[in-house]
């Protein structure tokens, strides 16, 4: 039993890192990085209960009493995270393991192709996010405050952005399942040489926090953007 307790606290701080580290990443010199990222404790409390959720579409509702600007925020914080720190790490367990074992272990080749794929595709991903749909997101914000001509908001909800993004946003982070499937294989007579568990952890650590994230894109940002393009619909043509 006490254990488990201390299993949980360990679980607990993993994760409570995972969600806070990406504060310290935009900007690991901000006197007060929750007041700064408009990130209140309440959001990240909510956001650490829902990477603990099993249920993560009743963790999501809870996120909707955020404002869209929080959640975007939080979002582009998770990227600048995703592509200046998680990355680069699990590359450079790669390298540790290619160093070691490449002269001996054909997998080795598998697996650098593959993750190399990867972290283009997911880098490609991020990019047409942070280009197209989050400025998107943002011009919505600022017409529902007024901050746009009528002209400008007529402009903007001609645009299929919202159709465009749901339309194409696949779960990147299924591939990742293929590195255990690589590792899997190749071990399944032998005992997997330990860089290769440590390389398999951060890959499932990493897995989970892009499909949490990506929930948060489909479930919390997305029934946003929705919400706020009715305001805007009414507000342009109160009759219908
Ligand atoms: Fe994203
Ligand atoms: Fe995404």
């Amino acid at each position: 039993m006490e254990s488990k307790t201390f299993e949980d606290l360990i679980e607990t701080n993993k994760m409570y890192q995972l969600v806070t580290e990406r504060l310290e990443v935009v900007d690991p010199d901000a006197q007060n990085l929750y007041a700064r990222f408009n990130m209140e404790a309440e959001l990240m409390e909510l956001i650490l209960d829902f990477y603990n959720q099993e249920d993560d579409h009743i963790a999501s509702q809870k996120l909707h009493k955020f404002s869209p600007e929080q959640v975007l925020a939080y979002l582009q914080a998770s990227h600048k995270l995703y592509l200046s720190k998680k990355l680069p790490e699990i590359e450079q367990t790669m390298v540790h393991i290619f160093n070691k074992y490449g002269q001996t272990h054909a997998l080795l080749t598998t697996l650098t192709v593959f993750f190399n794929d990867y972290k283009n595709r997911l880098i490609e991903h991020i990019r047409s996010e942070e280009k197209d749909f989050f400025p998107f997101i943002k011009k919505l914000i600022a017409a529902e405050k007024g901050e746009l001509t009528t002209e400008q908001t007529m402009d903007l909800m001609k645009s299929s952005s919202l159709e465009d993004y749901t339309d194409n946003h696949g779960p990147i982070e299924d591939d990742l399942k293929n590195v255990s499937v690589i590792i899997q294989d190749y071990s399944k007579n032998q005992e997997t040489p330990l860089p290769y568990r440590v390389f398999l952890n951060q890959v499932e650590i990493f897995e989970m926090e892009l499909r949490k994230h990506a929930i948060i894109e489909d479930h919390v940002l997305v029934p946003m953007a929705r919400e706020l393009e009715k305001i805007l619909r009414e507000r342009l043509n109160p009759a219908v």
